[in-house]
């Protein structure tokens, strides 16, 4: 720990990121994955770092990005590998962002040999359980921690993301509107509304995915003590 300076005003503090999609699989070469590149997550983790914290990135297969300096980086594949991590991490962290775009379900079964088409029928269907909810887990079991989720939406934005800021029990809710051209998924920009219960929601109009991630992280420092 130290002083926090004001342009560092996350110094001592230990932030853990999640970014990227996490992929479910088939067969060992066939997955269920998304589209999410892991740059706002990545963005996250750099402007984090730059204002003074301890840096955790755990970051999925889907990630192509360059990886920031200075910061400690994990990786997960599956969902259940990175609830695994996470867990791990969360007891020794003052703020976990989940940025990663989690499975929502797997396969039942992950055949051990590559998958062979069948003769006689044009029709496959696939068996799919319900991952764990890593972010509400997070919001149940948090003690000290800032505790902070996305929603990616196409619809209804506010609606729905304030049903997960209050189902999952988090500080904060960076909704995303996923629908609109230029932001969101695979792009170099953004732009999102904050959540936070009980508060006015916060805008952060059109900007960089760094510039977005300064506008989080500065949000954050106030829910820190
Ligand atoms: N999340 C998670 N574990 C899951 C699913 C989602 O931790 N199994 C997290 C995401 O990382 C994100 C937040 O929950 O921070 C919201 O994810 P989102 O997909 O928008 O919401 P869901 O609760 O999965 O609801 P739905 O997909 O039906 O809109
Ligand atoms: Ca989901």
């Amino acid at each position: 720990t130290g002083m926090a300076q004001a342009d560092q005003p996350l110094t001592g503090k230990h932030v853990l990121i999640t970014a990227g999609g996490t992929r479910e699989y088939l067969d060992p070469v066939r997955y269920l994955g998304n589209e999410s590149s892991g740059k706002m997550g990545v963005a996250l983790a750099t402007v984090a770092r730059d204002l003074g914290a301890q840096v955790t990135l755990i970051k999925t297969a889907s990630v192509h990005e360059t990886m920031p300096t200075d910061i400690k980086i994990l990786t997960a594949v599956t969902t259940a590998e990175l609830a695994q991590v996470v867990k791990q991490e969360f007891v020794t962290s003052d703020v976990v962002i989940m940025a990663a775009a989690v499975a929502d379900y797997r396969p039942v079964t992950t055949a051990t040999q590559k998958l062979k088409k069948t003769d006689g029928t044009n029709h496959l269907t696939v068996d799919l359980v319900k991952n764990e909810d890593i972010l509400q887990y997070l919001g149940s079991y948090k003690t000290h921690q800032v505790v902070v989720g996305f929603a990616a939406e196409t619809n209804d934005l506010l609606a729905n993301a304030t049903n997960k800021l209050v189902k999952k029990q988090v500080d904060m809710l960076v909704a995303n509107d996923v629908s609109q051209v230029g932001i969101g998924f695979g792009s170099n920009e953004n732009a999102v509304t904050l959540l936070q219960p009980g508060r006015e929601p916060i805008q952060l109009v059109q900007a960089s995915k760094e510039q977005i991630a300064h506008g989080i992280l500065t949000n954050i420092v106030p829910l820190l003590n």
